[in-house]
């Protein structure tokens, strides 16, 4: 889809079709759809939409009565109305469309521009089914949104985003058969040679003469090599990276603390972490900006063996520090706690890592917020605003050292796991434990990845949180 700004009126616009918007208790503009809007009883809650043909006064044939609820309009009724429309318009065949202006409560017209490209652009992902009668049929070619301004910039910032977000989404969608750590390796190097970045893949050889035998304990049973990508993308000269770590575990079987069958197919999202941050690479590059970035990928595949790591194993992580594995399947902070060392290494200005890290964070917050935790305040605010702007959001959790003393171990300087209680900040406790030597922050995703169920599908999420934070840092 191309999108546009223009200063064209509604009415003058001769594609194929105009979109207008309608509020709870407030009057149409233009007296034909004011009219219409009343004879038809139209509620204009949000994402409502009434479909009228040869609109008087009006060029195109096509007129969508889009409802955005009462008036100031939120930013949430905003998206939903978005979402509700793209699928109108797919429905009606449409090829060029245009938008009325629109103002959205508590943010200005760049954020409009830039939400309205990003959130339609992300509709119109389609999962790739692996099938022999692969029909593609994206019809919508033009969306012009009409405005005063000339900001095309922030339309790229919109697309950029939901690019970023539509390869996050296709890696995350794959099965793990064809989504292993190899396949994630050979997506960096594809992104390497699009977008001119640096790519550097280390082999287990290379791991274990780093020490990462913490990492390396995960990957043991499994057949598919492990591998720790990393990506680097340089918009500004020698200033200290961003450097952004993604749990990439291509399938979590649990390992020998074998998880149950139930939705066990799910376990292929156990890398959504690592898709976020190739995908957030993705638009950062594509969207040039004055950053460096670093992306780090610690990627595996968990499963159970005779050579699989077994409870009660001692390893000794990349940092000194050794660890007992008291059950296999909390190996995501086994592996990053590896990346956190080893990213030491980029003198990090932030790190960052994103992770499906705990069932747990989904009981404290459901699937509409991510966890956030971090050793500086301030870096979680910027994290929390961030994912606000990107209606991307996340909720902050505690890390008193009350919850970090849960990770006492007889055998080793600490257990991987902490009990049953705040699971999710046990596990931030234990990554916090390798992220001493700078501004550190973690997303616990395994909520937001991707959702359950009949509309079963990756969400592409925290691609639009991580990326307005790189952007804000600028
Ligand atoms: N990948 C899972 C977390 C997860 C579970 C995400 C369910 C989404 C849905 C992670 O590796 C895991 O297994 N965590 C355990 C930790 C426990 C053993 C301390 C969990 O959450 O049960
Ligand atoms: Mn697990
Ligand atoms: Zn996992």
């Amino acid at each position: 889809m191309e999108f546009s700004l223009t200063n064209q009126l509604m009415q003058h616009f001769d594609g194929d079709c105009a979109v207008v918007f309608a509020f709870c208790d407030s009057e149409n503009k233009d007296l034909n759809i004011q009219a219409a809007v009343e004879l038809n009883h139209f509620d204009a809650k949000a994402g409502n939409a009434m479909i009228l043909n040869n609109v008087s006064g009006f060029k195109t044939n096509i007129t969508v009565v889009l409802g955005l609820g009462e008036l100031p309009v939120t930013a949430k009724n905003y998206q939903k109305a978005l979402k509700s429309l793209y699928s109108k318009l797919k429905d009606l065949k449409v090829m060029s469309v245009m938008l009325e202006q629109v103002s959205i409560e508590g943010f200005d017209t760049s954020w409009v521009y830039r939400t309205t490209a990003r959130v339609l652009q992300n509709e119109a992902y389609t999962i790739r089914k692996i099938s022999s009668n692969n029909e593609e049929s994206n019809l919508i070619e033009s969306i012009a949104i009409q405005s005063g301004e000339a900001n095309a910039r922030e339309l790229t910032i919109g697309l950029a985003t939901a690019n970023g977000m539509a390869l996050a989404r296709n890696l995350g969608d794959l099965p793990s058969n064809i989504c292993t750590p190899s396949y994630l390796a050979e997506t960096a190097k594809s992104l390497a040679n699009e977008f001119g970045l640096e790519c550097e893949i280390l082999e287990g050889d290379d791991m274990h003469k780093l020490g990462m035998n913490s990492l390396l304990s995960v990957s043991k049973g499994s057949i598919e090599p492990p591998k720790l990508i990393t990506l680097s993308y340089k918009g500004n000269g020698k200033s200290k990276p961003i450097v952004l770590i993604g749990k990439g575990v291509t399938f979590d079987s649990g390992g020998i603390s074998l998880k149950p069958g139930a939705a066990m197919d799910e376990m292929k999202y156990d890398m959504c972490g690592a898709a976020s941050v190739l995908g957030t690479m993705r638009a950062v590059s594509e969207m040039k900006l004055k950053v460096n970035l670093v992306v780090v990928v610690p990627a595996v595949e968990n499963m159970p063996a005779h050579n699989a790591s077994k409870p009660g194993d001692v390893v000794k992580s990349m940092s000194g520090q050794t660890i007992e594995i008291l059950n296999t399947d909390a190996e995501g902070r086994l592996i990053l706690c590896d990346a956190l060392t080893y990213v030491e290494k980029f003198n990090p200005e932030v790190v960052i890592d994103t992770a499906t890290l705990t069932g747990a964070v989904i009981i404290a917050l459901g699937k509409h917020h991510c966890g956030v935790m971090a050793n500086n305040q301030e870096l979680a605010n910027d994290l929390i605003s961030a994912g606000n702007k990107a209606l991307d959001t996340a909720w902050q959790l505690p890390l008193d050292d009350e919850y970090d003393e849960l990770l006492k171990s007889n055998f080793a300087d600490m257990a991987n796991i902490g009990g049953r209680e705040a699971g999710t900040v046990t596990a931030a406790c234990f990554l916090a434990r390798f992220a001493k030597k700078y501004r550190w922050a973690h997303l616990d995703i395994a909520g937001t990845a991707w959702v359950s169920g009949k509309g079963k599908g990756s969400t592409g999420r925290p691609v639009p949180l991580l990326t307005q934070y790189v952007i804000d840092q600028i």
